[in-house]
């Protein structure tokens, strides 16, 4: 596939892009902070300068940070809002004629914490609940164009992020019984392999049990 990368660590992003040109795809790097407008614009010029269509677009990018009092703040709220759920309508927007060209798929890693309650987390679940909502939309907007649009709730995922909450809290991080980062990229390539059903909503926790 062709393949476009959007973050803002680009040396981790040129290590992802040369795992994709080994198993045989194209990938470009682009270096765009999603809160920002005009990063936002130059991912849509990149990816529209090259294509006129795309067959998945997923959002993956995230923050999550323990609200630091009992109610989180207007910045905390900002800060959950602009990349869990501001930034992917955005990017969907321009974005969105080329995935109708392609009648592709639009996977939303959501968290269970657009869910239900996650005590602690009122900003983060207030940003993926408002995340959920938006998929929901643009699933309906789109209905009839043969787009399909998915969220996935996982539960505890073994990335950076579950590391960072844990060493927050001053837990173990203990990474082996969660899911695992390629749990998600299975979910992903199942869904886009099956244009022939949609699947809305996916809840998703390990299996796995520890040692
Ligand atoms: N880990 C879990 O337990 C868990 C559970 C449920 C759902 N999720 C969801 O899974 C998704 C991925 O999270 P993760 O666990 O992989 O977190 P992570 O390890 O902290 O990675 C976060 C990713 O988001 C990108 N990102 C963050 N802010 C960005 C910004 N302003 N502009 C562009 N990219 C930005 C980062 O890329 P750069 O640093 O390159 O910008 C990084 O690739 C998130 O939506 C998260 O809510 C995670």
């Amino acid at each position: 596939m062709r393949v476009w990368l959007v973050g803002r660590d680009v040396a981790r992003l040129e290590a992802t892009a040369r795992e994709v040109d080994a198993a045989g795809g194209r990938a470009s790097v682009v270096r765009a902070d999603l809160t920002v407008d005009g990063d936002v614009a130059a991912v849509v010029d990149a990816v529209c300068a090259e294509t006129d269509g795309l067959d998945v677009l997923v959002h993956a990018a995230g923050v999550a940070v323990a609200d630091a009092g009992p109610s989180p703040t207007a910045g905390e709220i900002a800060a959950h809002h602009a990349v869990n759920a501001t930034a992917p309508a955005q990017l969907t927007a321009g974005l969105r004629s080329l995935v109708v060209a392609r009648r592709g798929l639009v996977m939303v890693v959501n968290s269970v914490a657009g869910l239900r309650d996650a005590p602690g987390f009122h900003a983060y679940a207030g940003s993926k609940h408002a995340a959920r909502a938006w998929a929901d939309s643009l699933r309906a907007e789109l209905d009839g164009h043969g787009v399909r649009v998915c969220s996935l709730y996982p539960t505890q995922v073994a990335t950076p992020m579950q590391e960072a909450i844990c060493v927050a809290r001053g837990a173990p991080y203990e990474p082996d019984p969660l899911l695992q980062p390629e749990d998600l990229v299975a979910i992903v390539g199942f869904v886009l392999d099956h244009p022939g059903f949609e699947v809305t909503d996916l809840s998703v926790r390990s299996a796995r049990v520890s040692s």
